[in-house]
């Protein structure tokens, strides 16, 4: 049987993976698909990086006319970033050539124009390598969970922020330091703030939650906390209380909206996904039939994240001569079934909450802090003295019970208001992970 051609973007962490799975693995992948897949032309900044990794591919300068090739069935797209990249992927599209790519940030800002165009010209738009790099979490999703009602999806998606938290916590290491070690192994962004900030993850939650309740993906509806200013003080009073702090990524259908966000959670370390260290990532999907089931595996680094690139070629390859109805839609659902839905406000979430606060070390303190939560509803489950800082300042950890965030923002306001608080109080959210 004819082989299929790829055309690669990008010979980067991935795409130079990408090359070295297609290499490595030929035999046994030609086992598996029946025919042979090779990559018949490349386009990357650096030249001599072609020639080194794919030295049978033609080198191709201009990534456009890369796309429009006739020695290319399938286009990988492995640069990255969404400005040049996006009119490349669309002129590729347009000129009926299937799609991988490992570009979440593209697909999480762009995914519905890009989607559209794919339906126009009948071409397939795979991206597993999108979430949780070679987890195969969007064949589970689209494939594995079909004949469920999918409830909620928290995820550590973003290895980066997890391997940043766990060498603080394990090692004690510096911040930076550790970000600078992700960087050269691999893991990081080209920008390491969209995996700080919380950006990378929100940009996989937002895929994953569109694929989960059939809605747009709508990056701007995701809200977004980073681990930048988390204190070591939280991560080792977290553990002291038998919590771990993680980057979580979390969506939940609710009677009254969706929630979409990603920030810092304190987990009960008994749950599995505490449990979830360095650059492996986690996704905890919870669904009305089968009930809890747990994805683990690496969730950056070239060759797992090539893992699932291949395997998106391998898929769109066994249906290449395929009627379009054999495909699996983009977004799990049939187009016409993609509806928006009603997102959920930040200040409408139910959560627990983890709050530090240092006040005045003086009788009647901890009493008007007490009145405070309550006046807003919000119930403690504990109060902790973890000791005095100066003379006069002591520092108090407060977990409360499940809440209206509203209600926890007014009581912080309110308590932050009194002269004997300092300002700003710490305030992360809890998730017992039982729904
Ligand atoms: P890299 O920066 O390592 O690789 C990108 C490569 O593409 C570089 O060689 C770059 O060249 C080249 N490139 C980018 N734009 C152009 C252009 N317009 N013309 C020519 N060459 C270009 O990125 P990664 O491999 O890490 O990431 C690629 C994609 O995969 C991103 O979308 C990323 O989010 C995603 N991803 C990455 C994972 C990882 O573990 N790294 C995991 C999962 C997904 P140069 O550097 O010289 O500019
Ligand atoms: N920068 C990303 C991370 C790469 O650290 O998870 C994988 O998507």
């Amino acid at each position: 049987m004819k082989s299929v051609n790829i055309g690669l973007l990008g010979l980067g962490t991935v795409g130079g993976g990408t090359a070295a799975v297609l290499q490595d693995n030929a035999a046994e992948i030609s086992r598996r698909l029946g025919r042979d897949i090779r990559i018949s032309a490349v386009c990357d900044a650096k030249a001599e990086r072609a020639a080194q990794l794919c030295p049978d591919a033609a080198f191709v300068q201009d990534p456009f006319e890369l796309v429009v090739r006739e020695d290319v069935d399938v286009v990988v797209e492995l640069f990255g970033g969404t400005g040049i990249t996006k009119d490349v992927i669309l002129k590729a599209i347009s000129s009926g050539k299937h799609i991988v790519t490992a570009n979440k940030k593209l697909l999480a800002e762009y995914g519905n124009e890009v989607f559209a165009l794919a339906a126009e010209n009948n071409v397939m738009v795979q991206f597993e390598a999108a979430v949780a790099g070679g987890i195969p979490i969007i064949k589970a999703l689209r494939e594995g969970l079909a004949a469920n009602r999918i409830r909620s999806i928290a995820g550590i998606i973003n290895g980066t922020s997890n391997f940043i938290l766990t060498e603080m916590r394990e090692k004690g290491s510096a911040f930076a330091d550790v970000l600078k070690e992700a960087q050269a192994l691999g893991y990081a962004e080209a920008d390491p703030t969209f995996d700080i900030e919380g950006h990378d993850a929100g940009h996989k939650i937002t895929i994953m939650s569109a694929l989960a309740f059939g809605m747009p993906v709508d990056f701007s509806a995701c809200y977004l906390e980073g681990i930048s200013k988390l204190d070591s003080r939280d991560i080792k009073y977290a553990e002291e209380l038998g919590y771990r702090i993680k980057l979580l990524g979390i969506t939940r259908k609710t009677d009254k909206g969706i929630e979409l966000r990603v920030h810092p959670t304190l987990i009960p370390e008994c749950r599995l996904l505490a449990n979830v260290n360095g650059v492996m990532n986690a996704v905890r999907v919870n669904a009305d039939m089968v009930g809890e089931t747990l994805y683990y595996g690496a969730g950056a680094g070239a060759l797992p994240t090539a893992s699932a690139v291949v395997a998106d070629i391998i898929d769109i390859a066994r249906l290449l001569d395929a009627p379009s109805g054999y495909r699996v839609p983009y977004l799990a659902f049939q187009p016409d079934q993609v509806q928006p839905q009603t997102l959920l406000p930040m200040d409408e979430i139910t959560s627990s909450y983890y709050l530090r606060v240092c006040a005045a070390d003086k009788p009647g303190t901890l009493g008007q802090i007490a009145n405070l939560l309550a006046k807003e509803n919000v119930s403690i489950e504990a109060l902790i003295q973890k000791g005095v800082i100066d003379q006069s300042t002591a520092e108090i950890v407060i977990l409360t019970h499940s809440t209206v965030e509203k209600n926890i923002k007014n009581a912080i306001a309110a308590i932050e208001a009194l002269d004997c608080v300092d300002t700003p109080i710490t305030m992360i959210r809890m998730e017992s992970l039982h729904d």
